[in-house]
């Protein structure tokens, strides 16, 4: 069986740091692994209008935002298809065959939109459309028989569901269908980064981001600004590392080699600890070797992110062959989908069978 990626974002907002150690730093790993038949990266605008129905100018303009930070992470648009969901009117028809397959309580027990209705105060007017993404999501992967979909552990409860559809399309119409599996970052602080102010979530409406763009004062400013332990007061205090967004940020970005260069007096990250946690280490000097090593990972993100600033037309281009290449790939599996459904009328005659 052929080997297939896909995965992708919300063009909600530009991209940060909570995005990249939890997806896009994989997919760039797997993109080079040359493991993958096939990577597709979708621009899920469709899905962002869902809860941005009078909005859709947000919608548009984060579309190349977005793509921008794709590129500057390192995806290569000669190894993989970044597309626009909107442009693959594929993904809306098998929606809408999906949609028969399940059911309304099965959606609304959905443990991602159940949250996140919560955190939009939907819950006296749900959108229709908001409420079934799941549905449309597990169109946006099946269309292209994707085997694996790197993505944030938000996403499991969507893959679950998509392999339910699956499972019940095939079981109904016949084998047709792959059933995708999620890649989840190995490290467990990449797995849900917290924001700088240390709530669970990095969040554009919490304002408590990084974003890849993010100039380098500007980062130093939100590094020195994160929260820590709030009963390390004095320097000499033991402190506390578990839960410590700083120590999170430097269990996900932090490696080996950093503490040569901008850390000498330690070893390893495992020393810092031990000596935060005995007392006598103050945050300050902890956020000052975070800022170096944020900076360090960040910097060759922001320069190819200009570079491509200059490029827009060619980006769009990008795009433009991606959401070609992704309707051609889409429409195939729609001719097998509706053969199997038996609504492939008019080919061979079919209808006066
Ligand atoms: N739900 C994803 C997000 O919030 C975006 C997305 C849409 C997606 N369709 C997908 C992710 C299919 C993985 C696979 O960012």
């Amino acid at each position: 069986m052929k080997k297939v990626i896909l995965t992708g974002d919300r063009p909600t907002g530009r991209l940060h740091v909570g995005h990249y150690v939890g997806s896009l730093k994989e997919r760039v790993r797997l993109q080079n692994t040359g493991e993958y038949d096939e990577i597709f990266i979708m621009i899920a605008d469709a899905q962002a209008l869902t809860d941005n129905a009078d909005n859709p100018e947000k919608v548009r303009q984060n579309i190349l935002q977005v793509a921008l930070d794709y590129l500057a992470c390192g995806l290569d648009p000669n190894k993989v298809h970044i597309f626009i969901q909107s442009m693959v009117p594929q993904l809306t028809e098998l929606s809408f065959y999906y949609q028969n397959l399940v059911t309304v309580s099965r959606l609304q027990r959905n443990p991602t939109v159940k949250s996140e209705i919560q955190m939009r105060n939907f819950e006296a007017s749900i959108p229709v459309g908001f409420f079934c993404y799941p549905i449309s999501q597990a169109a946006d992967i099946t269309a292209f028989k994707a085997t694996t979909v790197p993505a944030g552990e938000d996403q499991k409860p969507m893959i679950e569901q998509c392999c339910e559809i699956v499972h019940k399309f095939n079981s109904v119409y016949g084998e047709t269908l792959v059933e995708p599996q999620i890649v989840l970052p190995q490290n467990a602080a990449c797995l849900r980064l917290p924001g700088i102010d240390g709530k669970a979530k990095m969040s554009k409406s919490l304002g408590n981001c990084i974003y890849l763009s993010e100039e380098p004062e500007e980062i130093e400013k939100k590094v020195k600004s994160m929260f820590t332990d709030p009963n390390h007061l004095r320097v000499q205090d033991p402190g506390k590392v578990e839960g410590n967004p700083v120590f999170i940020y430097l269990d996900a970005f932090c490696r080996p080699e950093h503490f040569a260069e901008f850390w000498p007096e330690y070893q390893n990250l495992d020393e810092v600890k031990a000596h935060y946690q005995r007392g006598g280490l103050g945050d300050m000097k902890v956020k000052k070797f975070l800022n170096s090593v944020m900076q360090a990972e960040l910097e060759p993100i922001r320069t190819r992110r200009k570079e491509w600033e200059q490029r827009l037309p060619e980006v769009v281009e990008i795009l433009k062959e991606g959401s070609a290449y992704a309707e051609k790939t889409a429409a195939a599996t729609l001719d097998e989908v509706r053969k199997a459904m038996r609504i492939d009328y008019f080919e061979n005659g079919n209808l006066l069978k």
